[in-house]
């Protein structure tokens, strides 16, 4: 186990993020010190741009951390597909460049678009193909250079968010009341997991030194995006008719990266839409 007690320190970047305010917390639970990191700096530990190696040097020279986590990312496909040479520097070489440079115990947050959709369920071990920038930027993050380096991959996630836009549930929540229904997949599929569940399950393989590699941490169904929205209304007491059935047509979107693995989230899917 790697010390789970007053004096380890964790450096975790992406701390401003949806699943790293999660993570902030769930790490600070287990009674780390953590020292957190984001692009502005505002409110946090550390700023600096991740795709800046001076600047993330410096930052791991002054923290002297015993692990790092990268939950940073440039984390909205649009994104990245508008500006892929940011998308490959931030998402790609800048993991690359934080494992070889930080000397300890490594943990890289990836996620389920890396696979092609085309050969779910996925195992960790399964070859990548991405469809997209994005999914095409976090594989290259995934190339670590050999140490103690883990890869967490982990899908469509959902739950509160601190600003009420990020994630699953609150994109649906947002889009009630609209005059223009938004459709939402049948023919997508995903493994969704609560964000809280994920940042539960980033710590307890964080913190078990023996693991090592790649990890997936699924949710506990496989459902399409649709479905998700017909038991997420059913959860929280909101009409599903706020919604319309569709089907996706965009060649980048891959249409099962349903994740499997050893983990499994403590709790049942309609549960954890509860706590939404
Ligand atoms: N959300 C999901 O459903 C989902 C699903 C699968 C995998 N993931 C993975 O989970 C991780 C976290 O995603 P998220 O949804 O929490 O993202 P998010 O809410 O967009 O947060 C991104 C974080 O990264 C930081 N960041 C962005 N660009 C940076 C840069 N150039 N230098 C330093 N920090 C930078 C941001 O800091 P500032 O706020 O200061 O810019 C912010 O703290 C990512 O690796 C993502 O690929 C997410």
């Amino acid at each position: 186990m790697l010390r789970s007690m007053g004096g380890t320190r964790v450096l975790l970047t992406g701390a401003t993020g949806y699943l790293g305010r999660y993570l902030a917390d769930e790490l600070r639970g287990r009674d780390l010190e953590v020292l957190r990191a984001s692009s502005s700096g505002a409110g946090v530990e550390f700023g600096f741009d991740l795709g800046d190696g001076e600047a993330l040097a410096a930052a791991l020279r002054d923290a002297r951390v015993d692990a790092v986590v990268n939950c940073a990312a440039m984390s909205s496909m649009a994104a990245c597909q508008q500006n892929p040479t940011d998308a490959v520097r931030i998402n790609g070489r800048a993991p690359q460049v934080l494992a070889g440079a930080c000397g300890v115990r490594f943990l890289q947050v990836s996620t389920d678009l890396v696979f092609a959709g085309d050969a779910a369920p996925y195992r960790a071990a399964a070859p990548l193909r991405p469809l997209s920038v994005y999914g095409l930027s976090k594989a290259e993050g995934e190339r670590l250079p050999s140490g103690d380096r883990l890869v967490v991959r982990v899908p469509l996630l959902f739950g509160p968010s601190f600003d009420g836009r990020r994630g699953a549930t609150d994109m649906l929540r947002g889009a009630v009341g609209r005059k223009e229904k938004i459709a939402l997949f049948v023919d997508e599929y995903r493994t969704p997991l609560h964000v809280a569940d994920a940042a539960r399950g980033i710590a307890d393989l964080l913190l078990d030194s023996a693991v090592r590699g790649i990890r997936h941490l699924g949710g506990h169904e496989r459902v399409s995006r649709y479905a998700l929205a017909e038991r997420f209304c059913a959860a929280v007491g909101l009409d599903v008719a706020e919604f319309s059935a569709g089907h996706s047509d965009d060649p980048r979107r891959p249409k099962d990266v349903s994740l499997v693995g050893d983990w499994s989230p403590g709790r049942g899917l309609d549960e954890a839409l509860r706590d939404c």
